[in-house]
């Protein structure tokens, strides 16, 4: 028998996890804001002697292989790029969240923070692939943080997976969002998005991460952002890489055509980039977290 998570467990849970640092919370403002440029974000990291650390021990990695060691933070930020600037500051922040078990979901030690990468890189190939006039580092951010509620509610569903999974094939559920709702009260999507307004996140992320299920129930404003992590979100989970016992069992919205512009071909060839990209960054980001 499962409990139900009200809404009064929902920010004690929550109020468990760290808070976001407020150089994080900067850049991911930063990057939401359309008229931004790569000195903002340099001014930020800089007032953070950890994340500058790591962004100098990240660029310097082996899994990038330069000859000649980068000592400059401008040189090192322009050479990684915003995007995986700020993903090492959210990392940083949400690693208690990243790193924890899915038991609920039957997924492995590190599934979640492998599923959101993937679908991090799937979503900016997206966007860049449809000549989209959305940032590509929103998209990459956004989708690094999509699934972030599962890690709220994981331990909720512990036990679950294999009945969830049956009653899915016999449609006494409509698909694995259902059930939690059904199973716990709350599903994932509404969990992330609880922490979302609690970490101040900017809009269009926790927009991202309420609707990546339900793209067209996403206010107009953010759809075609919540579209293309909707895409991402599959194409990773169809490139073999969720997050357990719930992967692929989410209605595709094929609506998407609507609002991203992607050849027929670009989703294998998307696939493809995702599993080259996949490598290095995991790699930069795990050799600098030693
Ligand atoms: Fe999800
Ligand atoms: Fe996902």
């Amino acid at each position: 028998m499962t409990e139900k998570i009200t809404p009064e467990e929902i920010q004690k849970i929550i109020s468990s996890v760290p808070l976001l640092s407020a150089s994080a919370n900067q850049l991911l403002q930063a990057t939401t804001d359309p008229d931004h440029d790569l000195m903002q974000i340099v001014n930020v990291v800089k007032t953070d002697a950890t994340l500058t650390a790591r962004v100098l021990k990240v660029v310097n990695s082996a899994a990038f292989g330069l000859i000649n060691e980068i000592t400059s933070l401008d040189r090192a930020i322009s050479y990684l790029g915003e995007r995986l600037v700020v993903g090492i500051a959210i990392g940083d922040c949400a690693a208690q969240l990243f790193d924890k078990e899915l038991k609920g979901y039957e997924g492995e030690h590190g599934a979640l923070w492998r599923h959101d990468l993937r679908t991090a890189i799937a979503s900016r190939e997206v966007v860049t692939q449809s000549n989209s006039t959305i940032n590509p580092d929103l998209a990459f951010t956004a989708g690094l943080l999509h699934d972030i509620g599962k890690a709220l509610i994981s331990d909720y569903l512990q036990g679950t997976a294999s009945d969830v999974l049956q009653k899915i094939e016999n449609n006494e559920f409509s698909d694995y969002l259902a059930a939690e709702e059904e199973l716990i009260g709350f599903d994932h999507p509404r969990a992330g998005y609880e922490l979302a307004l609690v970490w101040k996140l900017p809009e269009p992320i926790a927009e991202v991460i309420r609707f990546h299920h339900t793209p067209a129930e996403a206010s107009e404003e953010f759809r075609e952002l919540v579209y293309a992590v909707h895409l991402g979100d599959n194409i990773a989970m169809m490139g073999g890489c969720g997050t357990g016992a719930d992967s692929m069992q989410y209605m595709l919205d094929t609506n998407y055509t609507q609002y991203v512009d992607l050849h027929p071909n670009a989703l294998a060839n998307i696939m493809l980039v995702v599993n080259e990209d996949y490598e290095k960054l995991e790699r930069s980001f795990s050799e600098a977290g030693e």
